[in-house]
């Protein structure tokens, strides 16, 4: 595996293994690798002939203190890597990629502005500006984003749309622990107690999901409903929960499927999940409930 700090360098170790016809494979990262990642990185590996992965905790998507905070194992995620088969692992320093005079950036706008977007577009705003840079620098085939973060990969897809990037966004499922907890770096953040905790998200959400495939389609009483059941949690304090379209993520439901999301503060550390239910034929329902 060879590791590169540089951008210029890893476009130039990219290019030349595109000229010997190798399809390449993005896997973006913050670092901090955990299972779910692994998941990225073993389906890139199974689609691609050459797998870069990229860690970079992107300064201008966190807020001061949530940066310093962010977990890192450089060393750790190396291995990680090595034992995966990765090819390139690409991980730039914050001046590299926002040298002096870096003034540029990529917004998407109504989709960014959907689900909890609207307080945190600044967040997107970051997601998607490091993404481009980080699609431009490394001109991959495919990039590999994960379900567990369903807004980030919908605004990513109409990025790519939208701007021509010759990309092929390719969506992975959520890894979860045993209890359910979705996986995440912020997890290794929590204290025992709050760990155990945090298991009450993945437990509500699957409560809704059950009272949806029961055919319940007030969507608003079941956004309710979750963000209920998650604060009887003494620990547990919800910041957002909704229940939307899954495809527009807007409140009105018009297609199949419908989003159950929340993100929840856990001893100050912000956890975000998802479900994605299909509304049993007959459950749909065409107006806002
Ligand atoms: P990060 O949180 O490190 O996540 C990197 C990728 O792994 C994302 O696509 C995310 O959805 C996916 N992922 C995280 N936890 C997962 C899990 N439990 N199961 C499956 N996939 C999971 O998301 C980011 O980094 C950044 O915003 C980034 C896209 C790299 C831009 O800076």
């Amino acid at each position: 595996m060879i590791v590169i700090t540089k951008p210029k360098e890893m476009t130039r170790a990219a290019r030349r293994e595109r000229t010997l016809l190798r399809q390449v494979g993005l896997v973006p990262t913050l670092g901090y690798l955990h299972e779910g990642h692994e998941a990225l990185i073993k389906r890139a590996k199974k689609e691609n002939g050459l797998v870069v992965v990229s860690q970079f905790v992107n300064p201008l998507q966190f807020r001061a203190k949530a940066y310093r905070d962010y977990p890192r194992d450089f060393d750790r995620d190396m291995t990680v890597c090595e034992r995966l088969g990765v090819d390139y692992l690409f991980s730039p320093e914050a001046e590299d990629m926002y040298p002096e005079g870096f003034d540029t950036s990529v917004e998407v706008k109504d989709m960014a502005g959907r689900l909890e977007g609207a307080s945190i577009r600044w967040h997107y705003r970051a997601v998607t500006t490091v993404v481009a840079k980080l699609f431009n620098i490394v001109q991959p085939d495919t990039a590999y984003f994960g379900r567990k973060d369903p807004h980030q990969l919908a605004i990513i897809k109409r990025m790519a749309e939208d701007l021509n990037f010759p990309v092929k966004i390719i969506s992975v499922e959520t890894r979860r622990a045993k209890d359910g907890l979705a996986l995440s770096s912020r997890n290794s953040l929590l204290s025992g107690e709050e760990r155990k905790a945090a298991a009450v998200i993945s437990k509500a959400q699957k409560a809704i999901e059950t009272r949806i495939k029961r055919g319940e389609k007030n969507w608003r009483k079941l956004a309710s409903g979750l963000a209920a059941m998650i604060e009887k949690e003494p620990l547990a304090e919800v910041d957002y929960a909704a229940v939307v379209d899954a495809d527009t993520l807007r409140d009105e439901v018009t297609s199949d499927s419908v989003l159950i999301y929340s993100a929840v503060y856990i001893g100050g550390k912000r956890l975000t999940d998802n479900r994605v239910v299909k509304i049993p034929s007959g459950a749909r329902s065409g107006r806002r409930a």
